[in-house]
């Protein structure tokens, strides 16, 4: 009998059936799911959690690498189970392929692409006698108009301008004119197609995306570290460090990381940076300031402004960006000081007006931007969460690289951790959404109460210099130093989770809804595509919705900016969009430090008795 299986966080729908393993659906599907043994039980690589639905009883092989309470909690081996009903499955970023995690961010294409540079293919009459008036512009221009009669030249860029007479020669008058607006940004040689940019630049990491403008297909991608992290891991940090004099070396450093990693990008693909003749870049309100070089100083302080909030157009070379000579970045607007067009961007991409709401998106992060939508109406906040989500501030939180725990469940009894690790490494250390997975696990088996305390005496916890902890890893075990929660790691976690439910209630409050009236939320961002959703809702970090209610939706930021490299409509779709969206400034919220003293309970019925007993 066949079976729909919906596969998050992909967004897939695959037909299963009763006599198929649901990791044979997955590699028919082309969905890279980890397994290194082959499918017969033995590696516990292909670990998927059942979400929703019926499955074949857990098999010998199941009971073997996974424990009871894991099972309990529907975590499966892709290879051993079978459908019985349709399901709703989720696929840990562990047990994806590299080129399985890769695509969860490059999985969103416009239909149509209606990009802001146009490519004219030309043949211009190159007169070889005297007598003939007239410039070799003017010739462009001529068989433009016969060509493109739609197309209207007002300006040409000075580079551009500089290539055209050699390049008329050099093809014997056949050559691609590349347009933008009313600008002809120069000459290419026949046959060639202008490729274009977009560029997520995060506080942490940076996404490149390198399209093929005419075809709107994605042609390579590359993410990296901000070079700017060491001056800084959040926000306030390097605003601070601006402000003393290394504004323009924070510039230099984005400038030449995006300058690198195109090479790399490029030198894959044998192509040249001079074909690249539009980016898009899309950040928080400081990434956009420190990029153009604009002030900082006001952002840091008291109400926050941004220096601007109109979209920008900027020759990449004023930038210090190396693309063609003629190359335009644009910027769409950032929102406030602390929503930037990254936000705008996930908005965008998620098409949040669109949808049946009231619904959510967050895009977590070390800010994490919230956006409410009611009757097609939108309102933001950016709530301070820290860098605790990204390992930060922890005694060993790492980023999600190899050996980070990444997915906890704990035994009541034993109080023994089964570990989830990224990269299949030996655990040392911790990252965010495994914090988080640990914290639902610790209140889950009693081991933690719901105002974060670690219980005494419960297995698995010790003292160690005078602080409770709890090992998640014993010392001397997997990892020779072991793998400890601390009660200040919980303490920073449900400071991180205080601020954005705090964030989330205060915007619910002035929309006048209750929890009961949400219908869907959006995750977005990495943190919000490899968290447990189940966990969010356990440890009260969301309102209480059904579970099939989340959608984790990827890189929504990334998505949003290239879908704005690839049309124009949803270029001014976004900058309209930017002139009507609400802003609510948290700081200057009544109330907000007794809500967030709330937020921080870990369970929804604490989160509601806190409030009751503050008068929230
Ligand atoms: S593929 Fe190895 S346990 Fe499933």
């Amino acid at each position: 009998m066949e079976y729909r299986v919906d596969v998050r966080p992909l967004g897939a729908q695959l037909v299963s059936s009763s006599e198929e393993d649901l990791l044979t659906t997955f590699h028919s599907a082309g969905i890279g799911v980890e397994s290194i043994c082959g499918g017969i039980g033995s590696c516990a690589k292909c670990r998927i959690h059942i979400l929703e639905g019926m499955t074949s009883d857990p098999t010998p092989q199941e009971e073997d690498q996974l424990s009871a309470e894991q099972l309990a909690r529907g975590v499966r081996l892709a290879c051993q189970v079978h459908p019985e009903s349709d399901l709703s499955i989720y696929i840990p970023a562990s047990s994806l392929t590299s080129e399985q995690k890769m695509q969860l961010d490059s999985e969103l294409e416009v239909e149509s692409p209606e990009p802001a540079v146009l490519s004219c293919e030309l043949e211009v009459e190159i007169p070889t006698a005297p007598g003939d008036p007239g410039s070799d512009l003017y010739r462009v221009e001529k068989a433009l108009r016969a060509t493109a009669p739609e197309v209207e030249i007002r300006s040409v860029d000075l580079a551009g301008l500089r290539g055209i007479s050699p390049l008329l020669r050099e093809g014997k008058g056949k050559v691609s004119a590349l347009v933008r607006g009313k600008e002809l940004l120069g000459l290419a040689p026949a046959g060639s197609f202008p490729l274009g940019l977009a560029v997520d630049l995060g506080s942490t990491k940076v996404a490149l995306f390198l399209y093929d403008l005419s075809r709107g297909i994605l042609i390579a991608s590359r993410g990296f570290l901000n070079p700017q992290v060491p001056y800084g891991e959040d926000i306030v940090t390097r605003i601070q460090h601006a402000v003393e004099g290394g504004a323009s070396q924070l510039q230099e450093l984005v400038v030449q990381g995006i300058n690198d990693n195109l090479s790399v990008m490029l030198a894959e693909i044998d192509r040249d940076r001079s074909d690249i003749y539009e980016m898009v870049l899309v950040g928080n309100t400081a990434m956009h300031h420190l990029f153009l070089a604009l002030p900082v100083e006001q952002l840091g302080k008291s109400p926050y402004l941004p220096a601007t909030d109109i979209p920008q157009e900027v020759k990449a070379r004023d930038l210090g960006i190396e693309l063609s000579a003629a190359a335009v970045v644009y910027l769409p607007p950032p929102i406030a000081g602390y929503v930037g067009s990254d936000h705008l961007a996930a908005v965008a991409a998620a098409r949040l007006w669109e949808r049946p709401g009231p619904c959510l998106l967050l895009d977590i992060g070390t800010n994490t931007e919230v956006a409410l939508q009611t009757d097609g109406h939108i309102r933001s906040c950016s709530c301070a969460s820290g860098p605790a989500f990204e390992g930060g501030g922890l005694s060993q939180g790492m980023r999600a690289g190899d050996g980070a725990v990444e997915g906890v469940s704990i035994d009541p009894g034993s109080g023994k951790a089964q570990l989830t690790v990224v990269g299949g490494a030996p655990p040392v250390g911790i990252c965010g959404s495994g914090i988080l997975g640990t914290l639902a696990a610790l209140a889950a088996a009693g081991i933690i109460d719901s105002s974060g305390r670690i219980r005494e005496g419960r297995p698995g916890t010790e003292r160690r210099d005078k602080e409770l902890v709890y090992y998640l890893v014993p010392a001397g075990e997997e990892s020779t130093t072991g793998v400890a929660v601390t009660q200040n790691d919980i303490r920073e976690i449900q400071k991180a989770k205080g601020a954005i439910r705090a964030g989330i209630d205060a915007l619910m409050a002035e929309a006048g809804l209750g929890n009961e009236d949400l219908r869907e939320i959006i995750l977005a961002g990495a943190f919000g595509t490899y968290i447990d959703p189940a966990a969010a809702l356990s440890i009260a970090l969301l309102p209480p919705v059904a579970l099939d209610r989340i959608k984790q939706v990827g890189n929504a930021a990334g998505a949003g900016a290239r879908s704005m490299l690839l049309s124009i409509a949803i270029r001014r779709q976004a900058e309209e969009l930017a002139s009507r969206l609400e802003y609510l400034e948290l700081s200057a919220y009544p109330g907000l430090s007794t809500l967030f003293a709330a937020s921080m309970y870990l369970s929804e019925d604490a989160v509601r008795e806190a409030k009751s007993r503050f008068r929230i």
